[in-house]
């Protein structure tokens, strides 16, 4: 059992290291960027709404994403854990997070702050811009991503030192010995 939160900036390897991790623990990876992303290409009216901020690397407004969140941990395949990606992204989503954990009857066991410098977070975007064309990995939207990041999402870092979860982890070194570290943390 396992219930764990990747936390850092755009880049960091979030995405890269959850799903290693969650089929290594047998777990559901929950990516809210995923979901979006999924709901943009299949045009649903949540992909519709979500648009707009993604393109211009703004959150997606809470209303659209703490009912997404409680639908998806409530979900069967949750009861035995799960690695959350890319959520929560501020203060109210944390505390909206720490309410729905305390329905549920569950604690999360660790809060993984992935720590990469800015330059190489913009690196890895643009290199990843050339392979994949997600359309908020160009140079304008990456800035504002880290802005946003900077400004909304690192506030809650101390949020989850306080319950004494936080492991911060340098990124910015080669996925392997991230992920080495990484199964060292919650298989010990
Ligand atoms: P989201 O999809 O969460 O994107 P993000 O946080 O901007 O981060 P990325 O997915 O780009 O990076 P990552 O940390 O997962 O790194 P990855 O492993 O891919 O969010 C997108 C948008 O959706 C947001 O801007 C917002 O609009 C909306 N949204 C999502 N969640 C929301 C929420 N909760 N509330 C409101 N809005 C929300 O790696 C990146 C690249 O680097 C890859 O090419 C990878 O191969 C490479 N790489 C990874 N690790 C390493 C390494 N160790 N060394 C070298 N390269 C590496
Ligand atoms: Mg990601």
């Amino acid at each position: 059992m396992a219930r764990l939160i990747f936390l850092g900036p755009p880049g960091a390897g979030k995405g890269t290291q959850a799903k290693l991790l969650a089929e290594l623990l047998q777990v559901p990876h929950i990516s809210t960027g995923d979901i979006l992303r999924s709901a943009l290409k299949a045009k649903t009216p949540l992909g519709q709404k979500a648009q707009a901020y993604m393109n211009a690397g703004e959150l997606v407004p809470d209303d659209l994403i703490l009912d997404l969140i409680r639908d998806r941990l409530n979900q069967q395949d949750a009861n035995q854990g799960w690695i959350l990606d890319g959520f929560p992204r501020n203060v109210s989503q944390a505390s909206f997070l720490d309410t729905l954990l305390q329905e549920l009857n569950q604690t999360c066991d660790f809060a993984i702050n992935l720590e990469v410098p800015d330059e190489v977070l913009m690196a890895r975007l643009l290199e990843r811009a050339q392979k994949e064309g997600r359309s908020d990995d160009n140079e304008d939207t990456i800035r504002r991503r880290l802005e946003v990041y900077h400004n909304q999402t690192e506030p809650i870092i101390g949020f989850y030192r306080d319950r004494s979860v936080l492991t911060a982890i340098n990124g910015d070194q080669p996925v392997e010995s991230v992920t080495e570290y990484l199964k060292q943390l919650v298989c010990s």
